[in-house]
C-alpha cells in the first residue's frame, strides 16, 4: 500500500496535519499511531478530532479509551497501560460494534490493533533534528 512522509516543524503544523488526516478518513477506518513517548501523537490526534468538529480531544491515558459523539464519532484510545497484559483485556474495551460507524485512533496499539482491523492505517510519528521537528510516516490512507 502507498506511503508518505510528511517532515513537520511545530506543534500547530501537528496539529493542522491531524486536521487534514481527519478530512481524509471516513467511518470504519481505524488508524495504528506509532511513536515514542512525547512524540506527538495526542497532538496529531487532537487535530483529527478539529476535522470531525469535536474540540476537546485530550489524552486518555487514564482511561484507556474516549468515545467523542458526533456525526462521525471518534473513538481514542491509548493502549500504553495494556502492553504486556493479557489481550482480552482489549476485547473488554468492547469496541467492535462501534468501529464501523467510527473512525478510530489507536496510541500504543501496534499489538492489540490487528484484533480490531486486518488492515489498519498506520501512522508513525519520528523525532527529527531538531526539538520541534517530527517526521510522520502515513500507510494505507491517500492524502
Ligand atoms: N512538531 C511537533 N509535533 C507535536 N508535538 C511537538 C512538536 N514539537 C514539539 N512538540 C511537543 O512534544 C509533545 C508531544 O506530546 P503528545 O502528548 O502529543 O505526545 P504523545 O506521542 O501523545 O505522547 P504519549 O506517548 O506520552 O501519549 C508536546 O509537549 C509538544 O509541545
Ligand atoms: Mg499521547
Amino acid at each position: 500500500m502507498h506511503t508518505a512522509s510528511f517532515r513537520i516543524l511545530s506543534v500547530k503544523e501537528m496539529e493542522e496535519f491531524g486536521v487534514r488526516v481527519g478530512k481524509a478518513l471516513t467511518a470504519g477506518d481505524v488508524v495504528v499511531l506509532r511513536g515514542e513517548l512525547g512524540a506527538g501523537k495526542t497532538t496529531f490526534a487532537r487535530g483529527v478530532g478539529l476535522a470531525l468538529g469535536i474540540h476537546e480531544v485530550t489524552s486518555p491515558t487514564f482511561v484507556i479509551s474516549k468515545i467523542y459523539p458526533g456525526a462521525t464519532p471518534l473513538i481514542h484510545v491509548d493502549a500504553y497501560r495494556l502492553i504486556g497484559s493479557d489481550l482480552a483485556l482489549f476485547d473488554d474495551l468492547d469496541l467492535e460494534a462501534r468501529i464501523p460507524k467510527s473512525i478510530t485512533l489507536i496510541e500504543w496499539g501496534s499489538g492489540f490493533a490487528q484484533r480490531l482491523e486486518d488492515e489498519p492505517i498506520n501512522i508513525a510519528i519520528d523525532f527529527g533534528e531538531t526539538v520541534d521537528e517530527r517526521i510522520v510516516t502515513v500507510e494505507g490512507l491517500d492524502l
